[in-house]
């Protein structure tokens, strides 16, 4: 992940720094493990995405689920594809996946994603897999010297239940 993750590529719509080293990644990789947020209000959930035929790190996903009443309701995804793995269809599989597991095995009722207005390929993406934009947020940062504005997608589980069957894995 580590060399990956250096790639400046990623970064052209995340606010997030790239790693700096390997002690700093695993830092931050056994903190999200921890599974819960420092007031415990939320759970957090996080996979690193492997590639079956030689187990590579193509990418990371990421989802918070705010665990109010003991259940997840409301569900926040991240992710992001290594750039040498793009447009292979990864991201498409590995979100997938994500959801499946939120709205079926953890009975999440709604997913939500926030998104740059500039971040074309994270809109279709989340297009393709049903979501729909419910907001726009202006001035929602500024980074790399300019401000960036969100889109927040929503995407409901009695919609993802009822979308047309998936392609098998790779
Ligand atoms: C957005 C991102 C996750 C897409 O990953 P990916 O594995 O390349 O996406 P997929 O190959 O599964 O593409 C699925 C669909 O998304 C859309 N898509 C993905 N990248 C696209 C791009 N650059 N331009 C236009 N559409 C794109 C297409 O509709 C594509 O379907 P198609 O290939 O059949 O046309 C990846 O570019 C990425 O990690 N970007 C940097 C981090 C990031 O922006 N994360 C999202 C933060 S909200």
């Amino acid at each position: 992940m580590l060399a990956g993750l250096r790639d400046p590529a990623l970064y052209r719509y995340l606010p997030d720094p790239p790693p700096t080293d390997l002690a700093g990644l695993a830092r931050h990789y056994r903190r999200i493990a921890g599974g819960r947020s420092p007031d415990g209000a939320d759970l957090w959930c996080n996979w690193i995405v492997r590639r079956n035929a030689d187990r590579q790190c193509v990418g990371s996903m990421q989802a918070t689920i705010e665990a109010f009443a003991e259940r997840g309701e409301r569900v926040l995804i991240g992710y992001m594809i290594l750039p040498r793995f793009w447009r292979l269809g990864y991201a498409r599989e590995a979100v997938t996946a994500m959801l499946d597991s939120l709205f079926d095995a953890q009975g999440c009722q709604v997913a939500e994603a926030l998104v740059d207005t500039r971040n074309a390929g994270s809109l279709a993406l989340l297009a393709g897999l049903g979501f729909r934009i419910a907001h726009r947020i202006q001035d929602a940062d500024h980074f790399a010297g300019a401000t960036s504005h969100e889109y927040e997608l929503m995407l409901d589980r009695a919609r993802w239940r009822s979308r047309p069957a998936r392609p098998a894995s790779r």
